[in-house]
């Protein structure tokens, strides 16, 4: 299929997680034309049903590919993908590129042969999980922890609110408070809004901790699968689509600037 210079990449999440994503792909692929979608309505995922999550977002999407018509979809959040891509990529005639967690390099990467897998609740309890972590880290303790307050961290810190330092050190202790978890070296940020709170987990961590997630790796795919496209030869303005516009939406402008979104619509 010829795709026309002008054609944009989709990235979707349920609120500014994605944005840890859109950052790699964006230094990838710097004049890439980029429509960002939260859906803001339903914020957040990772306190719903598996049942709600895989009715809403093929819906989204759907409508989404339709007004915008991508070249490509980016499903940048771990709590959609694990629960929807399937669901997702039999809905739309596009490539559908989802974020999953990062157990692949922790397992390769832990020295203790303890990681810690840190999601919404959703996410660390889905199968896809499991199986992941029977795959890669079958000799690791792989410790898993849900937090719906550090998703809140990440959207609060991207307003430009002050941040309240126990929520990091809390969503940590899910982890270090389980057996095993002194020796725990190394955490899958397994929801894409924990990266944009990396540096305060780094100075909540009671001993060293390295980070891993699937930013520069889901770059690299986006890379591949559009590697014999036509891009712009300058940068354009990139759109933010809200499921609903609110004051949390217009406090976010500054931040979305700083990612090249300077375009708001609603959906
Ligand atoms: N950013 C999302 C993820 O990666 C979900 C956050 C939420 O809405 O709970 O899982």
């Amino acid at each position: 299929m010829k795709v026309a210079p002008d054609a944009p990449i989709l990235f979707f999440d349920s609120g500014v997680g994605g944005l840890s994503i859109l950052a790699p792909a964006r230094a990838a692929l710097p004049t890439a034309p980029i429509v960002y979608a939260a859906d803001s309505a339903g914020f957040p995922y990772g306190t719903k049903s598996e049942a709600e999550i895989a009715a809403r977002v093929p819906a989204l999407l759907g409508r989404l590919v339709e007004r915008y018509r991508p070249r490509l979809a980016v499903i940048a959040c771990n709590t959609a993908s694990t629960i929807a891509l399937q669901h997702v990529r039999a809905a739309l005639d596009i490539p559908v590129v989802g974020t999953v967690p990062a157990i692949k390099p922790a397992a390769l990467l832990s020295k203790n042969r303890v990681f810690g897998v840190l999601g919404t609740d959703a996410t660390v309890r889905q199968p896809y999980v499991d199986r992941l972590a029977a795959e890669h880290g079958a000799d690791c303790t792989v410790l898993r922890h849900g937090s719906a307050a550090l998703v809140q961290l990440a959207e609060a810190k991207l307003r430009g609110e002050t941040l309240d330092p126990t929520v990091a050190r809390n969503a940590l202790a899910g982890l270090f408070d389980q057996p095993g978890g002194d020796r725990m070296d190394m955490v899958v940020l397994a929801c894409t809004h924990f990266p944009l709170v990396e540096a305060e987990l780094t100075e909540a961590a009671r001993q060293p901790i390295r980070f891993v997630h699937g930013g520069d790796g889901i770059a690299r795919r986006i890379a591949y699968l559009t590697r014999d496209q036509p891009w712009p030869a300058v940068p354009g303005p990139g759109i933010a689509i809200f499921t609903r516009l609110d004051e949390g939406v217009e406090a976010l402008r500054p931040a979305l600037a700083g990612y090249g979104l300077t375009r708001l619509e609603t959906l």
